[in-house]
C-alpha cells in the first residue's frame, strides 16, 4: 500500500496544506505542537475512522472556522484509491437542513468520489499500524486499552469483525436499558424474562464471536511476542498472557471456584502448544455466556447492567509470571510493549496481501539503541513508513541515508530541502 498524497483544510492547526509523500521512509521533523502528530492523526482518520486522540469530531475543525476537509490518494491492491472526509460544525447547518438527521449533516465521507455519511465506510481500505506514546497504556492503562487494542488488530486482519462489535454494543446498550427498566418497575413478569432471554441469546451469540476472535489472534500474538522479547531483554524473561472473562460464571464446580473472583482466566498458549482451552470452541463459549447472563439476571437488574461478557473482559501480560502492570519496572514495560506492537506488524504483514503502512509518531528517539535498531529492523524498502520526530540526531545513519524529509512548522509542511546529517 502507498499514500501518494494527502491534503488538509483547516483540520487542526493546518489551514492548508498538501503533501507527496515517498514510497519508502519519510520523516517529518518539527519542533514541539508544530503539527507532526495532526498530520499522522489525519491518516489514521481516513484510514480507520477513528483518532486514537478523541472521539469528539468537531475537534479536528481548525480553531475559529467552521468546516475542515481532508483528502488521501492511495493506492492498494494495485489500483488508485481516494479517501476524503468533511466535517461540519452542526450549529452552522440547523436552519439550512433541518429535515435530515443531524449527523448525516455534519459530515460527508468520500470513498472513491462516492459520498456516505458513516465513518465506518472509511474502514478497511487502507491498511496502517501505528506506534505513539499511547502504546504504553497497553501495560499501564485500564482494560479498555487492551480490548480496544486486540479489536483493532482483529479488525485490520478481518474488516467484518468490526460488525460484530457493533452489533454487541447494540445488544448491550438495549439489554442494559431493559435492566434499568425493570429495577424501576420493580416487577419481573414472564414477558419480561422472554424479552431478557432473547436479548441474552444475542448477546451470547456476538459475544462469543468476540472473545473467540481474541482469544485465536491473541495466541497468534504471544508466539511472536516471546521472539521479539527474547531479542530486546538480556535477561530471558518468560513472557504468558491471560484473556480474562469476567463475571463469568461456570457450569461445573471448577468454573464455580473461578467465579468467586469474579474472573476466569484462561492462558493463552502459542499455536505450537498442543493445550486445549475453553475458549477455542466458539459454541462452548456461548454456552459458557449465556449460562452467566441467565444465572445473573437479578444481580443485574440490581446493578442496571450487563455484568459479563467481552466488554468487561481483560488480558493479563505476565512477565516471569508475574502481572506486568504491577511488578514490570518501567524497562520492562516498554520493552513488552515494542514485543506486543512489533507483533502486531508482523501479524497485519502476514495476513494481507501487501504491506501496510508504517506510521511512527516520536517512538524512535525515546528507545534505546538496542530496541531502535530492533524496530528498525522491521522498516523495509517495500513498506512506506512515516516517521515524525522532533530530532534526528538519535537516528540510525542507514535510516537517514534512505529518507526522505519534510519541515513541519506552525501548521505548515513542505519538502526539507536541507541535507539533514546526524549532527
Ligand atoms: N482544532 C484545532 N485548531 C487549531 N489548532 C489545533 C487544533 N487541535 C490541535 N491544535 C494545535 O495543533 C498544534 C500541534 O499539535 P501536534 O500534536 O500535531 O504537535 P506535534 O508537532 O506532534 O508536537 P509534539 O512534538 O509536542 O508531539 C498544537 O499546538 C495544538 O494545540
Ligand atoms: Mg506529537
Amino acid at each position: 500500500m502507498l499514500i501518494k498524497q494527502l491534503s488538509l483544510s483547516n483540520f487542526r492547526n493546518y489551514a492548508h496544506a498538501s503533501l507527496d509523500l515517498h514510497p519508502g521512509i519519510n520523516i517529518l521533523v518539527g519542533e514541539n505542537a508544530q503539527g507532526k502528530t495532526n498530520f499522522l492523526e489525519a491518516i489514521e482518520l481516513l484510514s480507520t475512522g477513528q483518532s486514537s486522540r478523541t472521539s469528539v469530531e468537531s475537534e479536528f475543525i481548525r480553531h475559529g472556522k467552521e468546516k475542515m476537509h481532508i483528502e488521501m490518494h492511495f493506492q492498494a491492491r494495485q489500483t488508485d484509491e481516494s479517501l476524503a472526509l468533511s466535517l461540519f460544525h452542526a450549529e452552522e447547518l440547523s436552519h439550512a437542513q433541518t429535515s435530515i438527521n443531524e449527523k448525516q449533516k455534519k459530515r460527508t465521507i468520500f470513498v472513491n468520489g462516492v459520498t456516505y455519511s458513516l465513518m465506518k465506510k472509511l474502514r478497511g481500505r487502507l491498511t496502517t499500524v501505528g506506534f505513539n506514546s499511547f502504546d504504553l497504556n497497553l501495560v499501564r492503562g485500564g482494560p479498555g486499552f487492551r480490548r480496544d487494542w486486540i479489536d483493532s488488530v482483529i479488525t485490520r486482519l478481518k474488516p467484518s469483525f468490526y460488525e460484530q462489535l457493533s452489533k454487541y454494543q447494540k445488544v448491550i446498550q438495549q439489554r442494559n436499558k431493559l435492566l434499568k427498566s425493570l429495577y424501576e418497575n420493580n416487577h419481573l413478569s414472564a414477558r419480561d424474562n422472554g424479552e431478557l432471554d432473547a436479548w441474552n441469546e444475542q448477546a451470547a451469540n456476538y459475544g462469543s464471536t468476540i472473545i473467540y476472535w481474541r482469544y485465536k489472534i491473541l495466541q497468534e500474538i504471544i508466539e511472536k511476542a516471546k521472539d521479539y522479547l527474547a531479542l530486546i531483554s538480556d535477561q530471558n524473561e518468560s513472557l504468558s498472557m491471560l484473556y480474562r472473562c469476567r463475571g463469568l460464571i461456570g457450569e461445573n464446580n471448577e468454573k464455580e471456584q473461578f467465579a468467586s473472583q469474579n474472573f476466569f482466566d484462561t492462558s493463552v498458549f502459542g499455536g505450537s502448544s498442543g493445550e486445549k482451552s475453553y475458549l477455542q470452541n466458539e459454541k462452548d463459549i456461548a454456552q459458557m455466556l449465556l449460562h452467566s447472563l441467565n444465572k445473573r439476571r437479578l444481580e443485574e437488574i440490581v446493578r442496571g447492567q450487563t455484568l459479563s461478557g467481552p466488554h468487561r473482559d481483560d488480558i493479563v501480560f505476565l512477565l516471569n509470571n508475574k502481572e506486568a502492570t504491577a511488578f514490570a519496572s518501567q524497562g520492562q514495560q516498554r520493552s513488552l510493549v515494542l514485543a506486543l506492537k512489533l507483533s502486531e506488524l508482523a501479524l497485519v504483514k502476514e495476513h494481507l496481501l501487501e504491506p501496510p503502512i508504517l506510521l511512527l509518531d516520536d517512538v524512535l528517539a525515546e528507545l534505546d539503541l538496542k530496541r531502535q535498531s530492533l524496530l528498525m529492523s522491521q522498516i523495509n524498502s517495500d513498506m512506506q513508513t512515516i516517521i515524525s520526530t522532533t530530532h534526528v540526531s538519535s537516528f540510525d545513519s542507514a535510516l537517514l541515508e534512505n529518507a526522505h524529509f519534510y519541515k513541519v512548522k506552525s501548521g505548515t509542511i513542505a519538502v526539507n530541502k536541507n541535507t539533514i546529517t546526524t549532527r
